[in-house]
């Protein structure tokens, strides 16, 4: 596949008749879509990257697919910017980030690289962005693993500090556990720091895709912790993405933070990576999990995950806080509000905003019926649980996830619904849960009831478009 081709042919593959494609989740029309890599804004426009196999629907041949836009709704088509094509990268071009250095758009990823005894040799390399649109692979910036750390190392995401450039980098040490090690570019050329110093020594055996960004002055690192055990009903995914709040001192690597919290708490919610623009803080996650391709019928088409929608983050009470960016605002074509409503038969792309008084009620429950199988959420003041239930559905992945969110009288929530992705935001962001739903046939209508007469606006979403 070269990018001529994607060109010439991108409306005929998105036109393909399909039962699940998202209309406002960036999504590829073929192939597996991974974490979103290299987000930067370069020459007035974001740039988006994201781990891409435009070759089938299995983890294997990860290109970083690539395309801009300057409002979330208009997006460049997309083309293929990297390429597993060089001895050092041969078994995939992983993920990493990005940064304008001197007007010059620099990528930094993992190359991937396996022996034939599946033994990985992973380096970080630099790519930049030509003036004909082009990538080239330009140096290998760090050729090695240090010593006490396995080869699982990766994921590579740059970041500014008082005035400094680092590097943070995903790794698992030589005694099985996780962290995240620190580089600093000294005279042009990347040190090994160290590993930043967390109060979590032994907190699952990886780090993936580490972020460090200040949020509103406060320190923060993001990351996804694999192999933590399911407490509750916290950590019930098969790995995790969270976030720990605090501050950073660059000099002795120390990180003093709070609990570890999780970021999303729906079901298909992974590897995110934040864009940090002056003050502004986009991130958009992978809408996916990692060995759990049987869950997403979509293989079926010839395509598997999305890409969340961008969110912009805030902190309020030590709690990210995660809203979608208001250019999204600009996708409503209409809002109808219907007040004591407990019926109402939805057409997809859409988003309602319920506001469900509570006073007086202990149980909220609404029932959202996905070709006659019914995706159940609801809401219990007594122990302040939400619920996502995907456990009527008869395709794709089942199960519960509940999550805290504080509700005194008001429950107001705010539900993206694409044609096979839920985006739910609880009081105003304090709570995400992204999961995918799959309805047998071509959904014509999802009819839903509420027990509580409700106040329910509806918003007819327009469609993202690729030109
Ligand atoms: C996370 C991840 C990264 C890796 C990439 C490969 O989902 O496993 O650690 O760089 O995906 O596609």
């Amino acid at each position: 596949m070269d990018n001529q081709t994607l060109k010439d042919n991108w409306q005929t593959y998105c036109n393909k008749p399909s039962i699940w494609h998202n209309k406002f989740h960036l999504e590829m029309p073929f192939g597996l879509v991974n974490d979103p890599n290299g987000l930067c804004v370069y020459n007035g426009k974001y740039q988006i990257f994201y781990q891409w196999n435009p070759t089938g629907c299995q983890h294997i041949n990860k290109h970083w697919g690539y395309t801009t836009t300057t409002d979330f709704i208009n997006y460049s088509i997309p083309q293929l910017a990297l390429a597993p094509i060089d001895d050092f990268d041969k078994n995939g071009c992983y993920s990493g980030s990005a940064r304008v250095n001197n007007n010059r758009l620099e990528l930094v990823y993992t190359a991937n690289l396996k022996d034939a005894n599946n033994i990985r040799y992973p380096r970080q390399v630099l790519a930049i962005k030509n003036d004909d649109g082009s990538f080239s692979k330009k140096e290998i910036l760090v050729d090695d693993v240090p010593s006490g750390y396995t080869t699982h190392f990766r994921d590579p995401y740059l970041f500014k500090h008082s005035n400094r450039s680092f590097f943070i980098i995903g790794a698992k040490r030589e005694n099985l556990t996780g962290c995240a090690l620190i580089y600093e570019e000294v005279n042009n050329a990347w040190q090994l720091r160290g590993e930043l110093k967390t109060d979590y020594k032994d907190f699952g055996y990886m780090w993936e895709c580490p972020n460090f960004i200040n949020i509103d002055g406060h320190d923060v690192l993001i990351f996804c912790p694999q192999g933590i055990k399911a407490q509750g009903h916290k950590y019930n995914n098969i790995y995790q993405a969270g976030y720990l709040i605090g501050k950073f001192n660059p000099d002795t690597l120390e990180f003093t933070h709070g609990e570890f919290q999780e970021l999303d708490h729906g079901f298909d919610f992974y590897a995110p990576q934040v864009l940090v623009n002056k003050n502004r803080n986009i991130l958009i996650g992978w809408i996916g999990m990692p060995e759990k391709e049987s869950e997403y019928p979509t293989t079926n088409e010839g395509w598997i995950y999305s890409l969340t929608m961008p969110r912009e983050l805030h902190i309020k009470n030590n709690i990210i806080y995660q809203t979608p960016v208001q250019e999204l605002n600009a996708l409503n074509k209409n809002n109808e509000t219907y007040l004591n409503c407990q019926d109402l038969i939805l057409n997809t792309p859409c988003k309602i905003t319920l506001d469900i008084d509570m006073t007086d009620k202990n149980y909220w429950q609404g029932d959202f019926e996905i070709g006659g199988d019914i995706l159940k959420l609801s809401f219990d003041k007594n122990t302040q649980e939400f619920c996502v239930n995907r456990d009527d559905l008869s395709l794709g992945g089942k199960g519960k996830r509940y999550f805290t969110v504080s509700v005194k009288e008001k429950l107001h929530l705010d539900i993206y619904i694409d044609t096979s992705v839920m985006e739910i935001y609880y009081q105003d962001g304090e709570a995400v849960a992204t999961s995918c739903y799959y309805a047998k046939e071509k959904l014509s209508a999802i009819p839903v009831k509420t027990n509580i007469p409700t106040s329910i606006t509806v918003s007819q979403l327009n469609s993202i478009e690729f030109n």
